[in-house]
């Protein structure tokens, strides 16, 4: 019997089962969430009851959420990402935030291959091709592709889903140039070289993005990125949507001017630039990147073991305030 004290939580998602089951075990929730996102009123509602909070990237938790915060301690975000959340803000108010990471960085990078693989080798064409009967049988010159082994791959921030995107490459005996404050010593056998920025845009035939959203990355790839990238490369996104000018991108390739896109993530979620879609060499997901099960319920647990923590007054194992 879950006691009158004990702390109440407001999660924001319905979280995958177990994850629910430890947290209605564990504590009283706020109320009931659903798989909707919760919407300004709900969020509001539940911040200012809540003692902890389980938040996800569609939360925007900014300096008026934060102050409707009045008893809460720690918002657990569902996240690695955390560019949702008000730092300063939260500092301020001595509210601890924390993420999720490592538990979903093969996961993501998984999705990252899925997608450089699908968009090279025109997967969701052939798919289409054959799911609408339209196919007629093998022909010699029949979506052709671009080839992966033996390509360079270029990876714009080499941190833990960089790393593991660039571990993969060694199946492929791909070539890797990376940007990164420092060098990074390769964990597979492998080449991987440290470049400039402008470097890796040019000379790679996929462009990889695994930067975190700062104000310093936001449009990293505009307009003058793209132009610096072959007409043969493929850019492929499963990090924020933001770090790419979707307008720019839909430019480049409606000119030509790369060969396609792999993309995981969109600047306005969930909606998406109307020129991207229908383009026969762009792939989409629905920002899939961690949602596997066992990532999933991975990082309801981390959530758990934060809030945990901080409402017995231990410090929080992934605190980033
Ligand atoms: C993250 O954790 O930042 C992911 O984008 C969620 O899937």
């Amino acid at each position: 019997m879950m006691e009158a004290s004990s702390p109440l939580v407001f999660v924001a998602r319905r979280l995958p089962e177990p994850v629910m089951a430890r947290l209605r075990e564990r504590y009283r929730l706020t109320d009931e969430p659903s798989d909707e996102p919760p919407g300004r009123e709900r969020l509001i509602a539940g911040l200012s009851e809540a003692d902890a909070a389980i938040c996800t990237l569609t939360e925007r938790i900014d300096d008026d959420a934060l102050r409707a915060g009045c008893r809460l301690k720690i918002i657990a975000n569902y996240a690695v990402g955390f560019n949702n959340i008000d730092l300063d803000a939260a500092k301020r108010r001595r509210i601890i935030v924390t993420n999720t990471p490592d538990v979903l960085t093969d996961a993501t990078a998984d999705v990252t291959w899925a997608l450089l693989l699908a968009v090279a080798r025109r997967v969701t064409e052939g798919h289409a091709l054959v799911q609408q009967r339209s196919w007629s049988g093998w022909a010699p010159t029949q979506l052709l592709g671009a080839d992966v082994t033996g390509r360079t791959l270029g990876i714009i921030g080499m941190g833990r889903i960089g790393r593991a995107v660039a571990e993969r490459a060694a199946g492929f005996r791909m070539p890797v140039l990376y940007t990164a404050h420092q060098e990074v010593v390769p964990a597979v056998p492998g080449t991987w070289q440290r470049a400039s920025f402008e470097q890796v845009l040019a000379q790679s035939d996929f462009v990889s993005l695994h930067v975190p959203l700062t104000d310093e990355t936001r449009h990293l790839i505009d307009a003058r990125a793209l132009s610096l990238m072959r007409r043969s490369a493929f850019l492929i996104n499963s990090s924020r949507g933001p770090v790419v000018d979707e307008a720019a991108l839909a430019h480049s390739l409606k000119q030509g001017r790369i060969a396609g896109a792999g993309l995981d993530v969109y600047e306005r979620e969930p909606a998406i630039h109307h020129d991207l879609l229908g383009l026969p060499n762009v792939v989409t997901l629905p920002h899939l990147g961690s949602a596997t099960w066992r990532t999933r319920v991975r990082m309801g647990e981390i959530c758990l073991e934060n809030i945990d923590a901080v409402v017995n007054d231990r410090p929080a194992p992934n605190q980033v305030t």
